[in-house]
C-alpha cells in the first residue's frame, strides 16, 4: 500500500478520539532554541542543568531568581521570556529530597501546564537523571506531562488542537526511557485519559449502552480480551433483581459489561467491580437540584476498572483480571423502585429499600456476588462513589478504604502512596453489618444514621464471603478535583486507574 494511503487508513482506524500532542525522546543536550524547560534543585546555588543553563545565559538564571525569590523548592515555578536563544524558560523546582517518581511525575504535570495553549513553538524538557538521582525516571516526566495535559473539550467551539501546539521533546540522559514510556506508561496515560473522558461525558451522551459501545472501540484489536455484556433479558435470568429494581425507573436499559483480560496463563484472576450509575437523580427519593450535574460521574467506580484493564491489555501484562462494570441510570418514573419495596438479589438475599438513592450498594451487591460464583477471583476489590458520608470523613483528596483482610489493605495503602492516588482506611466492625439490618428483609440499603460510608460498605461486604479476599474504595469524593494538581487538571480524575496498575504490578506480575 502506498504510504500515504496507509497513514490514511491508519488514521481512520485508530479509534481513540484522543488528540494528543506527541511527546519525542532525544539524548541529552541544550536545544538551539525554542521554549525549555528545566528542573532546578533546591539549594544555594543552581545545580546541573541549571547551574549550566545559567552559565549558557550569562547569569541571566541566577539574577532572576534572586530576584523572584525562585529557591527551587518542590512545584514553585518561574518563567522566563526571550532570554537569548530561548523564547522561553519555565524553570521548576523539584526540591531538596532525592527525586522519586511522584515529583518526576508532578514535574512533567506542572511542564504540561505551564505549555498550555502555548504559540506553537517546539518545547525541549531538560531532564538529568545522573544529576536528580536514579529514580529521577524520564519516562515518569512523560507520564506526567501527559496527564497533566489532559483537557475535555469536545462540546466547546473553540478548542485547542494538540497539532497546532508544538512538539514537546524530553532531552533526558536515559537511554531507556523512550521504551519505558512508548511501551508501558503511555497506555497507563491513555487509560486514565479513557476513564476521564468516560466519567466527563454528559448523562444524555454516556448512558449504560453507550458506554459499552466506547468500551467496546477502545479495546477493538487487542488480543487476550473479551468483553460479555449482560442485558436485562440475561439480568433477569440471573435473578439480579437489586441491580435491575435501580434501572427499572430510566427508559435507558441497565447493562453489567464484563472485560476479561487473560494474560496470566493458569494464573489467579483478580476481579474489579465498578459502580457505573451514569447518571444518579437519587431516584425517587430525588436529590436537591444544586450539584446534582456532578452525578453524572456517579459511573467513575466502572471507568476506572474498565480502563485498567484495558491499562494492563495494551502494555500486555502477565496478569488476569476481570473488570465488572454495572451499569444503570438511577431515576424517577412510574416503573422505578420506591421506598419501602423489597428486591430479591442474585444472591437470594432479600433487600428492603429505604432510599431509591441509596442504588450504588444495589448494582453492587449483584455484581459482586456474580464475579465470586462466576470467577472465583482471589481477590475482589470493588470502587464506587458510594457516599456522601466519606466526603466528610476523609475530605476531596482521600478515598475511603473498606476491609476485612488487612493485607489486602495494607498493599492497596502502599500503591495508593506510591502512586500518589491516597487512601485512608476506615473501619468496617460488626456493628456496620448489625446497622443494616432490617425488620421486613434480610438487609436494608440505607436507613440507619452515622457512618454512612463504613455502613454502605458493610452493605456491600454483606454479599461478599467472609473468606473472599475483598477491599472496597469510596471514591466519592476523590473522582472530581476543583483544586487540580498537576498531574490532575480540573475536573473527573480517573482516580483508581494508577493505584490499582501498580497493584497490579507490584503484587499479580
Ligand atoms: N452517588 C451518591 C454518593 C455521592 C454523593 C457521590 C456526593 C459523590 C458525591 C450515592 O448514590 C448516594 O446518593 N448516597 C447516599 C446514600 C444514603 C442515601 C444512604 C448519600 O451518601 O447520601
Ligand atoms: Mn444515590
Ligand atoms: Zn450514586
Amino acid at each position: 500500500m502506498p504510504t500515504l494511503i496507509r497513514i490514511a487508513v491508519l488514521l481512520l482506524l485508530s479509534t481513540s478520539a484522543l488528540a494528543q500532542r506527541a511527546i519525542d525522546f532525544s539524548p541529552l543536550e541544550f536545544p538551539s532554541g525554542g521554549n525549555i524547560v528545566v528542573p532546578v534543585a533546591e539549594g544555594e546555588t543552581l545545580t546541573g542543568l541549571a547551574a549550566e543553563l545559567d552559565e549558557r545565559t550569562g547569569g541571566a538564571l541566577s539574577m532572576a531568581a534572586t530576584e523572584a525569590k525562585f529557591t527551587g523548592e518542590t512545584s514553585q515555578t518561574l518563567t522566563l521570556f526571550g532570554i537569548r536563544p530561548y523564547s522561553r524558560i519555565d524553570l521548576i523546582g523539584v526540591g531538596s529530597e532525592t527525586v522519586g517518581r511522584l515529583t518526576a511525575e508532578t514535574f512533567g504535570g506542572l511542564a504540561a501546564s505551564l505549555n498550555d495553549g502555548t504559540s506553537g513553538t517546539d518545547t525541549g524538557i531538560l531532564w538529568s537523571g545522573i544529576a536528580l538521582g536514579n529514580d529521577a525516571d524520564a519516562a515518569r516526566v512523560a507520564f506526567g506531562y501527559r496527564l497533566g495535559d489532559y483537557r475535555f473539550d469536545r462540546y466547546l467551539e473553540t478548542r485547542i488542537d494538540p497539532a497546532t501546539q508544538g512538539g514537546v521533546t524530553i532531552y533526558s540522559d536515559d537511554a531507556g526511557a523512550a521504551s519505558r514510556f512508548n511501551e508501558d506508561l503511555r497506555h497507563l496515560a491513555d487509560a486514565v485519559w479513557f476513564a476521564r473522558d468516560l466519567s466527563s461525558e454528559p448523562g444524555n451522551v454516556m448512558y449504560p449502552q453507550s458506554f459499552v459501545d466506547r468500551t467496546r472501540e477502545e479495546f477493538r484489536g487487542l488480543g487476550n480480551v473479551s468483553i460479555r455484556v449482560l442485558d436485562e433479558k440475561e439480568m433477569k435470568r440471573l435473578g439480579m433483581g437489586a441491580h435491575l429494581g435501580v434501572g427499572s425507573g430510566s427508559s435507558r436499559p441497565p447493562r453489567l459489561m464484563i472485560v476479561e483480560y487473560r494474560g496470566g496463563g493458569d494464573g489467579p484472576t483478580l476481579a474489579l467491580a465498578g459502580k457505573g450509575i451514569t447518571f444518579d437523580t437519587g431516584g425517587v427519593s430525588l436529590k436537591q437540584n444544586e450539584n446534582m450535574w456532578m452525578m453524572k460521574g456517579d459511573m467513575t467506580g466502572a471507568a476506572a476498572v474498565t480502563a485498567t484493564v484495558l491499562a494492563a491489555a495494551r502494555r500486555g501484562a502477565g496478569v488476569n483480571i476481570v473488570s465488572l462494570a454495572a451499569m444503570a441510570e438511577n431515576m424517577p418514573s412510574g416503573t422505578a423502585i420506591r421506598p419501602g419495596d423489597v428486591l430479591t438479589s442474585m444472591s437470594g438475599k432479600t433487600i428492603e429499600i429505604r432510599s431509591t438513592d441509596a442504588e450504588g450498594r444495589l448494582v453492587l451487591s449483584d455484581a459482586v456476588h456474580y464475579a465470586q460464583i462466576e470467577y472465583s477471583p482471589d481477590v475482589l476489590i470493588n470502587l464506587a462513589t458510594l457516599t456522601g458520608s466519606v466526603i466528610r470523613a476523609v475530605g476531596p483528596d482521600y478515598a475511603g478504604l473498606f476491609s476485612r483482610h488487612d493485607e489486602i489493605a495494607d498493599d492497596l495503602l502502599a500503591s495508593a502512596a506510591a502512586s500518589g492516588e491516597k487512601a485512608w482506611r476506615l473501619p468496617l466492625s460488626d456493628t456496620y453489618f448489625d446497622a443494616i439490618k432490617s425488620p421486613v428483609a434480610d438487609v436494608i440499603n440505607a436507613g440507619a444514621k452515622g457512618a454512612g460510608a463504613s455502613i454502605g460498605a458493610a452493605f456491600i461486604g454483606s454479599f461478599v464471603a467472609e473468606d473472599q479476599v475483598w477491599a472496597h474504595l469510596d471514591i466519592a469524593g476523590v473522582d472530581y478535583t476543583d483544586a487540580g494538581s498537576p498531574t490532575t487538571p480540573v475536573g473527573f480524575t480517573g482516580y483508581g486507574v494508577r493505584l490499582l496498575d501498580d497493584y497490579i504490578r507490584r503484587h499479580r506480575e
